[in-house]
């Protein structure tokens, strides 16, 4: 199916690894041109070789997303190199596990800056180039903490809970200007960082990974873990002229597995 988006300029933080990188697979496999940042150069290479034996064009940006300068400058050397954005992909994340009472203001903190403010100081950065185009597609990756308790993940909740209400009020401002903003939130997505969590667990218990997945299955009512290409599925549906009167929205694709009825 023709998504309309050859030669469309896509840039996306933190699309060097898991979720973002597969969206940069799926969105060029589509004609999309790719730009994307990350901290790491050598994920940022051989993401980039990836894509560029795939046939696209592509642009990689060394920045960490969690400190305003660095911002600042990645989007200078974006807009510089690339010319103009017709969609941005918020996706960029660290996070850490841990209990309530371990989670420090700094934790909190880090992961406010790392990803909910990222996401807005980036929009911000880049609204008015797409404000001059009078069009664009802004995509925030959010998570279903924003929707689901998990006690170990608190940070995430606060901040994807951020990331859906921004979507929304943001959506309402970019409107006049022919700008959708929506959100995905990825229920538990099978990353390698994940897959790796799993072996962990695995060598660390008396279990088999084979049975550490097979638990994370059950959890799922559509029997099945959810992989980053499922992710990138529905990031593409909003880039696509489907989604052209879609706006404001927050899309789980969880299997299933998120019990909270949202009207
Ligand atoms: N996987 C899941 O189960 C899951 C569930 C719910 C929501 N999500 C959301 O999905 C998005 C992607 O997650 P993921 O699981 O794909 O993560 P991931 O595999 O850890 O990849 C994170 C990406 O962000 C980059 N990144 C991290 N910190 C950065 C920083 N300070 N500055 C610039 N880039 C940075 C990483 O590259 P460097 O490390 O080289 O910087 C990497 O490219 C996140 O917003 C996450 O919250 C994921």
């Amino acid at each position: 199916m023709d998504m309309c988006l050859k030669n469309k300029i896509v840039f996306i933080t933190g699309g060097s690894r898991g979720i973002g990188k597969a969206i940069a697979i799926t969105l060029a496999a589509h004609g999309a041109k790719i730009a994307f940042c990350g901290r790491s150069k050598f994920d940022l290479d051989a993401t980039s070789e990836i894509l560029r034996q795939k046939g696209a064009e592509v642009w990689t940006f060394q920045a960490d997303v969690s400190k305003p300068k660095e911002i600042e400058n990645l989007i200078k050397q974006v807009t510089a190199e690339v010319n103009h954005i017709d969609i941005l992909v918020n996706n960029a994340v660290t996070s850490e596990s841990a209990p309530f009472d371990q989670l420090t203001d700094d934790m909190f903190r880090y992961h406010i800056d790392v990803k909910l403010m990222a996401y807005i100081r980036i929009a911000r950065l880049i609204l008015p180039y797409m404000k001059s185009q009078k069009s664009g597609r802004i995509i925030n990756i959010g998570g279903m903490t924003a929707r689901v308790v998990a006690p170990l993940r608190i940070t995430n909740g606060v901040v994807n809970a951020g990331i859906a209400n921004f979507t929304k009020q943001f959506s309402n401002y970019a409107a006049q200007y022919g700008i959708t903003v929506n959100c995905v939130h990825p229920g538990y997505t099978v990353t390698d960082r994940v897959m790796q969590i799993f072996e962990r667990e695995a060598n660390e218990s008396d279990k088999k990974l084979d049975a550490i997945i097979l638990e994370r299955t059950k959890d799922i009512p559509l029997g099945k873990l959810i992989k980053p290409q499922d992710i990138a599925s529905a990031v593409l549906f909003f880039c696509s002229p489907m989604a052209g009167m879609i706006t404001g929205q927050s899309l789980a694709v969880d299997g299933g597995s998120g019990d909270a009825i949202i009207y």
